[in-house]
């Protein structure tokens, strides 16, 4: 049987009836524990005060934080998910509510066994958000899945539904460094990746925080000693020209 086409809004209801039913094997149930040492952001959440967790599944991950005292906000694509932990956060965001949100917002943001169930269009729109509400040193700590040949690289539209459900979307280190890359995000830590051979995917966990790119966020006088010393460089030049013409003329 051929596979269905991509549909956004099958894949809303499906994740709707998995929260309202409680289905274990379609909402993982990570625990918060699990997740802080795969995505290697204990320290990080030391030093937060501002989280965002992507993807809500049972909650494990937001209730963690806002016990240990964060300021939580969630962003679900399912509006149960976001009831499930209302009393938990600050603010629930569905995906087309990103753009709403105040450039610089948070800390840290994380999505665990979440990008594999997306779309490249979907993906690529949350990564462009999510670099412009991090903080300057704000850091998206995020999983994703590769499967070195099978990998879902820039397809737009043609992901079947059934994989995105199964969460078996891949893709390369490439792909994401380039759409990160795109946003002016850069990858500033990564896993070694972890193989499952029951879904012949590896795992990989990823830092991405905002580049910051010398001449867009530093004045002059701040910029690196190279410029500086070329800039002095040129003058010299200039300068021994000038002498010169004015001693011929002399
Ligand atoms: C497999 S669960 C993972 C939950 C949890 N983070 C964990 O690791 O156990 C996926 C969660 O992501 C949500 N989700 C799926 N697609 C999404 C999307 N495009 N944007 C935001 N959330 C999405 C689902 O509703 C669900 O809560």
């Amino acid at each position: 049987m051929p596979e269905k086409k991509l549909s956004k809004s099958d894949m809303k209801q499906f994740w709707q009836e998995a929260h309202k039913k409680d289905m274990k094997y379609e909402l993982t149930g990570s625990s918060a524990e699990g997740v802080i040492k795969f995505l290697n952001i204990d320290q990080l959440i030391k030093e937060a005060s501002d989280c965002l967790v992507i993807g809500v599944g049972f909650g494990y991950e937001t209730k963690y934080l806002t016990n240990i005292g964060k300021r939580v906000s969630v962003l679900d694509i399912s509006p149960e998910a976001l009831d499930r932990v209302k009393d938990y956060t600050v603010n629930r965001y569905l995906p087309d509510q990103l753009e709403k949100i105040k450039a610089e917002s948070f800390d840290l943001i994380i999505s665990h066994l979440v990008t594999q169930h997306m779309p490249n269009k979907d993906l690529e729109h949350q990564i462009n958000q999510s670099i412009r509400i991090l903080k300057q040193n704000g850091t998206f700590a995020m999983q994703f899945a590769s499967r070195y040949k099978d990998n879902n690289d820039g397809l737009t539209s043609d992901i079947p539904v059934p994989r995105m459900m199964a969460g078996l979307v891949s893709r390369s280190l490439k792909y994401m460094k380039s759409i990160i890359n795109k946003f002016d995000g850069k990858i500033t830590w990564r896993s070694t990746p972890i193989f499952l051979p029951h879904v012949g995917h590896h795992w990989y966990g990823i830092h991405i925080q905002k580049n910051k790119p010398m001449n867009k966020m530093h004045p002059w006088y701040d910029q690196p000693r190279w410029l500086l010393s070329y800039s002095f460089y040129i003058l010299k030049l200039y300068t021994a020209r000038f002498y010169l013409k004015l001693k011929s003329k002399s």
